[in-house]
């Protein structure tokens, strides 16, 4: 495909989702969550109380449950999980873990494969997740890897959840923020890891503007 795409790939709490949604917002371009499109595959496999061991019934699920993006002015874009607006429950602990463990199932990769390169419209795609870069947009013209330290990245999402008044500990999320990094890290596929061709950018202690034009800087003549 001709159509430009730039990807952003990070552990959770790395600053992914807000540092893509403004490139991408400045750029003009779409915008792919794909840690929502496994979340959301995550909370209907908890609606419908599948067994997070039963591998058929969960890769069936990713085949059936429809992911909706809507835009919320200014705001992150509201998730629709089979029609019901699910956005709050995504971001939950919960759903995350739920989602790292489904993904850990290649059938349920795969199942997700196509439609993530979907979102490749013109004139472009900026894609956030653990494998854009590495296995479903292979050809990207710009790669990124975000880190910060496990620490920072526990109270980013500490305070994006107490904002959304969800009560948590800093210390359950550090260790949650762990267990999913290893999980992710460890799976036998899509393991979290930076393409060779990524630029790494480590965010710790910085603020967004800055790691918006860092990543800017690096898509000739649109920054
Ligand atoms: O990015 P986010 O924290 O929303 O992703 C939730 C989980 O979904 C991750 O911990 C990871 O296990 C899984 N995921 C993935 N591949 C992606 C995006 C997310 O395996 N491209």
């Amino acid at each position: 495909s001709n159509i430009p795409v730039l990807t952003i790939d990070g552990p959770s709490g790395s600053g992914k989702g807000t540092i893509s949604r403004a490139v991408a917002a400045r750029l003009g371009w779409h915008y792919l969550d794909s840690g929502a499109l496994y979340r959301a595959v995550g909370v209907a496999a908890g609606w419908a109380d599948l067994d997070l061991d039963d591998a058929g019934a969960l890769v069936r699920c990713a085949f059936d449950t429809v992911v909706g993006f809507r835009d919320d002015a200014g705001g992150e874009p509201r998730v629709l999980v089979n029609g019901h607006d699910a956005t709050d429950e995504l971001r939950t602990e919960t759903a995350g873990a739920a989602a790292s463990a489904i993904a850990a199932i290649p059938e349920v990769r795969s199942a997700l494969k196509e439609r993530q390169r979907a979102f490749r419209q013109a004139p472009g795609l900026v894609a956030d997740g653990r494998d854009m870069g590495t296995v479903i947009f292979p050809d990207a013209g710009w790669k990124v890897f975000l880190t910060a330290s496990a620490e920072e990245r526990a109270e980013r999402r500490y305070k994006q959840l107490k904002d959304k008044g969800v009560s948590v500990t800093l210390d359950g999320l550090l260790r949650e923020i762990l267990a999913r990094d290893a999980r992710d890290a460890s799976r036998a596929v899509a393991p979290l890891r930076p393409a060779e061709d990524a630029v790494r950018i480590d965010t710790t202690g910085q603020g967004i503007e800055a790691v918006v034009e860092r990543v800017l800087a690096l898509v000739p003549g649109r920054a």
